[in-house]
């Protein structure tokens, strides 16, 4: 089995209400566990950088399910390597909401005080990701 990790940023569409985060998450939870997928969300109520852990036949079935879900659009990927260790290992699909991404944060991984996934490099991306790693919240 070849193990896998992406990330991705999107954009939250019109079709979507901030509070069906929950449902997104419940699902993301229920099925990645099936498959033994984990990972981290982040969301801002504007935008979406999400990484997901897996192997590689079973991750890809759920990103499929994330590209054809239009409760977001412009999906960008930004990595998707082969790894040997997890990141995000006990987390089915861990979360991080928009008052824990700071504007220190922000301006450490991408230069400005925003929250803009789709500005910043994709390496810079999974280093931000790893640091809010300390900031998961139990929702
Ligand atoms: C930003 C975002 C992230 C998502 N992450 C996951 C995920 O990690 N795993 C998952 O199974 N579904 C995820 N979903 C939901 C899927 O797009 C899809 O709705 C779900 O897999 C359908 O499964 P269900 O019928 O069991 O709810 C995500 C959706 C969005 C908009």
């Amino acid at each position: 089995m070849y193990l896998m990790r992406m990330v991705y940023c999107s954009k939250m569409s019109d079709e979507f209400s901030t509070k069906e985060i929950d449902q997104i998450l419940a699902s993301a939870r229920l099925n990645n566990k099936k498959v033994d997928v984990t990972g981290l969300l982040c969301f801002n109520r504007k935008y979406f950088l999400q990484c997901l852990e897996g192997g590689r036949t079973e991750f890809n079935k759920i990103y499929h399910a994330i590209l054809n879900d239009r409760r977001h659009h412009n999906i960008v990927l930004l990595s998707y390597d082969e790894i040997v260790e997890r990141e995000f290992a006990h987390w089915s699909m861990a979360y991080v909401p928009e008052v824990k991404i700071t504007d220190e944060i922000n301006m450490r991984f991408s230069g400005t005080p925003d929250f803009d996934p789709f500005s910043m490099h994709g390496e810079s991306t999974f280093k931000m990701l790893q640091e809010l790693k300390s900031q998961i919240s139990e929702i």
